[in-house]
């Protein structure tokens, strides 16, 4: 018999069904995390100020840690782990190859899914726009121009406006290179 604090749901994550017993306190990110082993969703502040705990619920961006598991009863799931389909990357995590968009890469998981819900919403037309609604997902490394600038090649095209992303970066001290191309300060 069921203990009454626990309550059976269905998820489906990364594409597999689960039924599942949950406390009725159980934050999907300690779900994920604790009860399948899906650890790519990382628990930064554990009280929604991070972003390192984002995923997609029904392909909209959430906060795992702020979100109780049996709320989401009958919802589809998408954590980090599956985003790349087989050994084909995600375009969004190509992209944060490409612009190296990562130093320590605990923020990344949140960073990727939240950009995925990003370009879901649909509502990004710019750089700045770009940066503003991805401002939720804080990176301690400060990987901040790196990560705007891999976010807006995939939801703006293949063509954002680099000398703005360089400028930015150079501002915030951590390109070398966009140093060099802009001179001495
Ligand atoms: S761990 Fe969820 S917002 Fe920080
Ligand atoms: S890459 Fe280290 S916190 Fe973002």
């Amino acid at each position: 018999m069921l203990h009454p604090s626990r309550h059976p749901i269905r998820l489906r994550i990364n594409g597999t069904p689960h039924d599942l017993e949950v406390e009725s306190w159980t934050p999907l990110l300690d779900l994920l995390r604790d009860h399948l082993d899906l650890t790519g969703t990382k628990k930064g502040c554990d009280h929604g100020q991070c972003g390192a705990c984002t995923v997609l619920v029904d392909g909209v961006r959430v906060l795992s840690c702020l979100t109780l598991a049996v709320m989401r009863d009958g919802s589809e799931v998408t954590t980090v782990e599956g985003l790349a389909q087989g050994d084909r990357l995600h375009p969004l995590q190509q992209a944060f190859i490409e612009h190296d968009a990562f130093q320590c890469g605990y923020c990344t998981p949140g960073q990727l899914c939240s950009a995925v819900g990003l370009a879901n919403e649909g509502q990004a037309k710019s750089l700045d726009d770009v940066r503003e609604l991805m401002s939720g997902n804080l990176c301690r490394c400060g990987a901040y121009a790196q990560i705007a600038q891999a976010v807006a090649q995939v939801v703006l095209g293949p063509e954002p406006p680099k000398s703005e992303v360089v400028q930015r970066a150079w501002i915030a001290g951590t390109t070398v290179n966009a140093r060099a191309k802009l001179g001495p300060a």
